[in-house]
Parts: structure tokens; sequence; C-alpha cells
């Protein structure tokens, strides 16, 4: 039942707080970090050279922070891939490797097939999934799930949520395994997980002003959402969203890359989402934003309460609540789910049941 929200959607974004406890409930105990009922041997993890992720849509978009944060934290190359690329290429992969196949259904036929293919070339296959028995479920060697609860809305928001915190749990536990980031940093992350539902929740309370952003913003056809690193996988998610309930065309680019062939299409008032959570990026930031300003572009910037040197460039800004650089995409999406859903209503959109898109994708 939605009441008393009118879509499911908005419902399930307001569960957010309520479902990052459930994914870390169990698994954090102060500042350790265990897996209670994952079998996989710690020599197998110790011994990794490599690590492989793969999913569709949204699930893919999470792995994209997995793989930033795991190469970050525990200096292994990460590849990740979408599932219907990855299973057609012959994927260089074999025993004594592991494959991350993300999947909120865990019935997406293309993940399916990519975990299949995995296991016949003889790799282990770690599956993040939300529905307890699901075929990714019981076909991979093992399973982490999110705790999200059912997902109804078609768009996906607490799962990919759920699966940002269990990868950021994975990364700081590997790498605590693995002694590849100094003690103090995996502390710090680790303490701080717990907070991101409070701080999410005090994103929540900011609905009203993200509805008046996005239904200023309505009218356009077409947008850009840029990022550098955490932040361009945060923006792919974010134009995503936007896309599938609103059908606002919108392109998610690495902030640095607009230069290469794209600034012609940011003209006289198009909307720009500029994601800008990293202070070590924020001046690289502040010049991709003085590029599209100086183009006519509208910059909505998702920033820090810090970063005055974003907030002087931007036209407007949305300013998170503190957060550690590491763990701010799980805060960042937030605003992003809110945008995509009031544009989307304020279009007359039916969110909850996009045209062309199915909860579950059963076919190649
Ligand atoms: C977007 C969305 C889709 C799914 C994708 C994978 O909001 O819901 O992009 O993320 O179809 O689905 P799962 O995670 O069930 O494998």
């Amino acid at each position: 039942e939605k009441a008393p929200y009118p879509h499911f959607m908005l419902k399930e974004i307001h569960e957010q707080p309520q479902v990052i406890r459930e994914t870390l409930r169990g698994r954090i105990e102060g500042t350790e970090i265990a897996f209670p009922g994952l079998k996989l041997d710690p020599g197998f993890l110790k011994s990794l050279r490599r690590l492989y992720i793969t999913a569709c849509g949204t699930a893919y978009h999470a792995g994209l922070i997995g793989k930033m944060l795991i190469e970050r934290l525990v200096r292994i190359p990460v590849e990740a891939d979408i599932a219907s690329e990855f299973r057609y290429r012959d994927p260089l992969l074999g025993p004594g490797d592991l494959l991350v196949v993300v999947s909120q259904s865990g019935e997406t036929a293309d993940t399916l097939a990519a975990l299949r293919e995995a296991k016949a070339k003889g790799a282990t296959v770690l599956a993040i999934t939300n529905v307890v028995g699901s075929s990714v479920a019981r076909e991979a060697h093992e399973v982490l799930y999110t705790w999200a609860g059912p997902e109804i809305a078609v768009a996906s928001t607490k799962a990919y949520v759920a699966q940002v915190v269990l990868f950021t749990l994975l990364a700081v536990y590997l790498a605590r395994l693995r002694e590849s980031a100094p003690p103090e940093l995996l502390r710090e992350l680790a303490a701080g997980l717990p907070g991101l539902s409070e701080t999410v929740q005090a994103v929540l309370a900011r609905e009203e002003e993200i509805a008046a952003l996005a239904g200023a913003r309505k009218g356009w056809e077409h947008t850009f959402f840029i990022g550098r690193g955490l932040d361009w996988a945060v923006a792919c998610e974010g134009a995503l969203k936007l896309k599938e309930i609103s059908y606002i065309h919108a392109e998610a680019y690495a902030a640095g890359e607009l230069k290469h062939g794209t600034l012609a299409l940011v003209t006289e008032g198009v909307p720009v989402i500029a994601l800008a959570t990293q202070p070590a990026l924020w001046e690289k930031m502040q010049s991709n934003i003085r590029e599209v300003k100086a183009r006519g572009a509208d910059v909505l910037a998702v920033t820090g309460a810090k970063a005055a040197e974003i907030v002087a460039v931007a036209d407007e800004a949305i300013c998170l609540p503190p957060v550690h650089p590491l763990l701010a995409p799980v805060v960042a999406v937030v605003p992003l789910q809110l945008f995509a859903y009031y544009a989307a209503v304020a279009r007359g959109c039916d969110v909850d049941r996009p045209r062309n898109l199915a909860k579950s994708v059963t076919v190649e």
C-alpha cells in the first residue's frame, strides 16, 4: 500500500533511511564489518588479483560506484560492465576470479546469462540481490542480500541505495582483510555508514525545495548531468531516473569530457545538473561549470555544505549535509531521485508505470 504517498516511487524514496539501517543490520558492529553466512574463503579473497562487476540499468550504476570504491580501497583493478555486453564478448575470467552480479529482482535475463557464463568459465560468482530465492540468488555461489523490501515502482530507488551501501561495506571489508588502505580511513568510513540514514533523512526533509527546482525545469526536453569520479557515476543514475519517468532527454557526462564534442549541445537555458561532492575535484568542477555557464546553461549544483567555489558559479545549489566524500553517493542520489520524480509529476507522467519499461526484464 502506498498511502499516504501518491506513488510507490515517492514512498520508496522515503523508505531509504530505513533501508540503509536494514542493509547494515548484523553486518556492522562499531567499526567492525562482517558478513555472517558468507562462505567465501578469506584466502581466496586475499589472493584476488582483479574483480568483475556486471549488471543492467540502475544496478549497473551501483556497480560503477562499487568499482570506484573497491579500486580506491582494495587497490586491485575492477572492471564494471553492462551484462548484455559482458556476456557476449567472451569475458576474460576463469578460476580464481570473482564476478559480482547486481540485480534488484534477481531475474534480469542478461544478468543471469552473464552469471552462467562466468560459472561455466570456472569463476566464482557473488550476487548482490534484493529477492530471496530469485534465480540469481539460487544460481550464484554466494549471495549478499540488500534488505530493501519489495520495490514496486518501476524506477529503482531504494534498491540502488542499498546496493551502494553494500558495495561500500564490501570495499571496506576487503580492504581490511588485505590491509590495502590506511586503517584510520577504513575506521572513518565504517563509523560513517550508520549515520547515512539520518543524513538521507535530512535531505528528504528538503523535498519541497527540490520539488520547486524540478518544477521550474519541467519544460525542457534536453538536459545534462555532469560530474567527476564518484559524482559521474551518480550523474549516470540521476540522468536515467529523469529519462525513464519524465521522458526528458538527459545525458550523463564525465565533466572533463564535455569539451571533447558535447559543449555545442549546451545552449541558452539548457539545464545542467552538476554533481560536486568531492572536495578534491571542486576546482576542476568549478571550471567545468564555468564552461557550460559561458554557453548559457542553467546550472543546478548538488554539492557539499562548504563548497563555496561551486555555489559561487552555479545558478542554484542544493548543499548536502556534511558526509565523507567516499560515502557521498548514497546521499547525493536522493535529490536526483526527487528531482526526477517531481519533474515527471509536473509533466503529468504515470510515475510508477513509465511507458515501455518492465520492472523485471526477462527478455534479452
Ligand atoms: C531503472 C531500472 C532498471 C533496472 C534494470 C536491472 O530504474 O529499474 O534500469 O535497474 O532493469 O534490473 P534488476 O536490478 O532487477 O536486475
